[in-house]
């Protein structure tokens, strides 16, 4: 529910910067380029001593896409990603965030996988996760480390 609020309110927000572009006043909306925001970051405390699974929505309100080509975190040699079809795990080299729209890791879709682990991630921790794009350049997320069996209730 709460996030069903935020997206309309979002959607409001949107409505009013594209009206302030029209006016001339330039920077206010972005047509030509990505504008990245990063939520519903979490980690389920991994079972695993050497590997924990990522799962975070990316959005875009800008009127231009972006990839998402890689990403890093403090607690992980290497962290890949990965899309999920029909059961199957695919390791991806890049994710497509499109204009006006997100980029969703979710249990039992896409989602990240935190490989040669340095230390066990506990619940209440954080993780620091950099993502980065082909154009937008960095995102630093702090992911909050949940309970091994957590599953957000999502308004999609
Ligand atoms: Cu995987």
């Amino acid at each position: 529910m709460r996030r069903r609020t935020a997206a309309l309110a979002a959607g409001t927000l949107a409505g009013a910067l594209a009206l302030t572009g029209c006016s001339g006043s330039g920077s206010a909306s972005a047509p030509d380029r990505a504008e990245l925001s990063v939520d519903s970051a979490y980690m389920p405390q991994p079972v695993s001593a050497d590997m924990a699974a990522g799962f975070l929505t990316i959005t875009d309100k800008g009127g231009a896409g972006d990839e998402l080509t890689s990403v890093s975190s403090d607690i992980a040699g290497q962290v890949t990603m990965h899309s999920t079809q029909g059961g199957a795990m695919t390791e991806k080299s890049s994710f497509t965030v499109p204009a006006h729209g997100r980029l969703v890791f979710r249990s039992g879709g896409n989602h990240l996988m935190f490989e040669k682990l340095r230390r066990a991630p506990k619940q209440g921790q954080t993780v620091t996760v950099r993502l980065t794009f082909a154009r937008s350049g960095h995102l630093t997320v702090e992911m909050p480390v949940e309970p091994a069996t957590y599953h957000p209730s999502t308004g999609h």
